[in-house]
């Protein structure tokens, strides 16, 4: 299978990248730097004659979103309609990778693949909006939800937490934001089952089960051996940000699950991230 990914330098295409090489998949790739937003790219995309499309770029700092609205709609909402644009010219497949930030937060159980989503901040609207641009370029699309993605090394939260208590004598941590912790391997491994199946729809696709900041933080303390280093938890009300965070969007696989595709608990996932 040819598969082009976009934003493969990111977190996430990394680890797609390593997935779907070792499983023997065709990656195919733009000689020179490109914007999504560009719609000279529906014409690059097309060239390459891809079966599958992996859409991963995107503008994903949270409060830059806030601090630049345009901006972000620029690349998450009309960037993924050039790159449907190119999957619908090429018969490609697309997956949309969207986000825990489509909902507002409000619920008391986790989002489902039907639940309404009602974004509260730039980022996650213009994730929403991607989607649907997408999907009305494309009818061949998977739109992939996650959540509170990581990696051994990326720019993330336990990166964050690690350099913070090696900073700090103490440190400070929202309780009341939740969601899901995803180990990036885990979700590329997902991906690379779900691109096989041909069952286009919404799928949410995240570490079993969910925690708040100040729980994940705890537990990336333990796992590092440094479970003493005082945490105290806070409101995040009390932590001034750019952007309006929905404070409950844990997110349950329910559409994946049936197709055998599910990942394992997110406080196993990390106790291997930090493992390697
Ligand atoms: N990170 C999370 O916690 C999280 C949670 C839920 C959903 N997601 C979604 O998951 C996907 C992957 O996230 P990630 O954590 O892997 O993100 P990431 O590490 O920030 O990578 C994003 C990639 O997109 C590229 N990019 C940004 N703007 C672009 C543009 N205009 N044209 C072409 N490429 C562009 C970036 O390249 P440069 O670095 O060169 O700009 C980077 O390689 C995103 O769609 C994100 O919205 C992420």
């Amino acid at each position: 299978m040819r598969i082009f990914i976009t934003g493969e330098k990111g977190q996430l295409g990394q680890a797609l990248q390593k997935v779907l090489s070792e499983q023997g998949f065709t990656l195919l790739t733009l000689p020179h730097k490109y914007d999504v937003a560009d719609h000279h790219i529906v014409q690059q995309i097309g060239d390459l004659s891809p079966e599958v499309v992996i859409h991963c770029a995107a503008m994903t700092h949270v409060d830059g979103c806030a601090a630049d609205p345009d901006a972000a709609f620029r690349v998450n909402a009309f960037g993924s309609q050039n790159v449907a644009h190119a999957c619908m010219r090429s018969n490609a497949d697309l997956v949309y990778i969207s986000s825990n930030e489509v909902f507002d937060g409000q619920a008391t159980t986790p989002y489902n693949e039907a639940s309404e989503p009602n974004p509260i901040n730039p980022y996650g609207s213009s994730k929403r909006a991607g989607e649907k641009m997408a999907a009305r370029y494309q009818r061949k699309i998977y739109v992939v939800r996650t959540a509170w993605l990581y990696s051994a090394g990326g720019n993330n939260f336990p990166t964050k937490i690690l350099a913070a208590a090696k900073a700090n004598k103490s440190l400070r941590v929202v309780q009341d934001e939740i969601s899901n912790p995803t180990f990036v391997p885990d979700l590329a491994a997902a991906i690379a089952k779900l691109i096989k199946t041909r069952a286009y729809g919404v799928y949410n696709l995240v570490n079993e089960g969910y925690c708040s900041r100040y729980e994940f933080a705890q537990e990336i303390l333990r796992l590092n051996g440094l479970a003493d280093m005082p945490i105290e938890p806070i409101l995040l009300a009390d932590y001034q940000r750019a952007s309006t965070v929905p404070p409950f969007t844990p997110l349950v696989n329910i559409q994946a699950a049936k197709l055998g595709i599910q990942l394992r608990p997110w406080r196993e996932a990390l106790a291997e991230c930090v493992r390697s």
